[in-house]
C-alpha cells in the first residue's frame, strides 16, 4: 500500500524528531503493509522550518534516503510536503513554484487552520487550481466547516478537489467530530484517498493494519482498495484520480 501523507522526514517539523524515530516509523510502515511513503513535512508554518522547495529540502530528503539504505530498510520514500495555506503568501509561493508537490506531480497536499471558514478555504483551493495544481485537501473531516456543513465537501468533490481522509479520524483517535465526518465522507463516496498523517511510531503511527477492520464496517473492499492503493498510485504517477463509484 501507499501512504500519501506522513511526517517521516526527521528534524523538519513536529513529526519524526530524529533519525532513529524516522527509521522506526519506516519499519512500522513496512510491517503493516505499506511499502511506499510520501514524506510530507509541514510547509509554511510559522514556528517550523519552511520546508519549501529548496536545496535544504533536497539535502534532508537525500540524507533520509541514504539513512534508510544504510540501515537496510527497503521502504520507498518519495518527496512531498503539506502546504499550510494562508492568505499572506499563498499566491507568491505558487507563482514562484516554492512548494513541493506529491512526487513531482501536479497534486499539492494542502492544509488549513481547523477553524478556517468554508469560503476562505474554497477561495484558496480555487487559487491553487488556477495556478495549475490539483489540490489534495488534507483531512477535510478535521475542519469545523466540513463537520458543520458537509455540503461543502460535496461541492469540493464536484469541483474536482481530491479529499484525503486521515486513518486516525476513521479509528476515532482524532475526536468525535472528525470520526463522524470521516464516516460521512466514506459513506457518501466523497473520499478519494486515506493516509496515515503519521507523526510518531506509536502516537499517530504509520501503517494501515489497524484500519482494515474499521474500514470493512464502513465501505466495500473495492472502495478500500481504491482509497489505499489505486488512487495513491495514480497521484504519485500524476494520473487522474478515479472517483468512487458506490
Ligand atoms: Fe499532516
Amino acid at each position: 500500500m501507499i501512504d500519501l501523507h506522513c511526517h517521516i522526514l526527521p528534524f523538519v517539523d513536529d513529526g519524526a524528531r530524529d533519525a532513529a524515530m524516522a527509521c522506526e516509523m519506516a519499519e512500522h510502515s513496512l510491517r503493516s503493509g505499506v511499502d511506499v511513503v510520501v514524506a510530507t513535512p509541514h510547509c509554511n508554518i510559522e514556528y517550523m522550518p519552511g520546508n519549501y522547495r529548496s536545496r535544504s529540502y533536497w539535502e534532508v530528503f537525500g540524507l533520509f534516503k541514504a539513512l534508510l539504505k544504510q540501515h537496510h530498510i527497503p521502504l520507498t520514500v518519495l518527496p512531498g510536503a503539506e502546504l499550510f495555506a494562508h492568505g499572506e503568501n499563498l499566491e507568491q509561493l505558487l507563482e514562484e513554484e516554492l512548494v513541493v508537490t506529491l512526487n513531482h506531480s501536479r497534486y499539492l497536499l494542502t492544509e488549513f487552520d481547523f477553524l478556517t471558514s468554508a469560503e476562505d478555504m474554497s477561495a484558496k483551493l480555487r487559487l491553487i487550481r488556477h495556478k495549475g495544481y490539483i489540490p489534495v485537501v488534507a483531512h477535510p473531516e478535521r475542519y469545523k466547516a466540513i463537520q458543520e456543513t458537509p455540503e461543502v465537501a460535496h461541492r469540493w468533490f464536484r469541483e474536482g478537489y481530491i479529499l484525503q481522509v486521515n486513518k486516525g479520524s476513521i479509528l476515532g483517535r482524532l475526536g468525535e467530530g472528525a470520526a463522524h465526518s470521516a464516516t460521512y465522507l466514506l459513506r457518501h463516496g466523497l473520499a478519494h484517498v486515506i493516509a496515515s498523517d503519521a507523526h510518531h511510531p506509536y502516537y499517530r503511527p504509520t501503517g494501515f493494519r489497524s484500519l482494515t477492520t474499521a474500514l470493512s464496517r464502513i465501505c466495500s473492499a473495492e472502495y478500500a482498495q481504491l482509497l489505499l492503493q489505486t488512487n495513491p498510485l495514480h497521484i504519485i504517477s500524476d494520473k487522474a484520480v478515479i472517483p468512487p463509484d458506490l
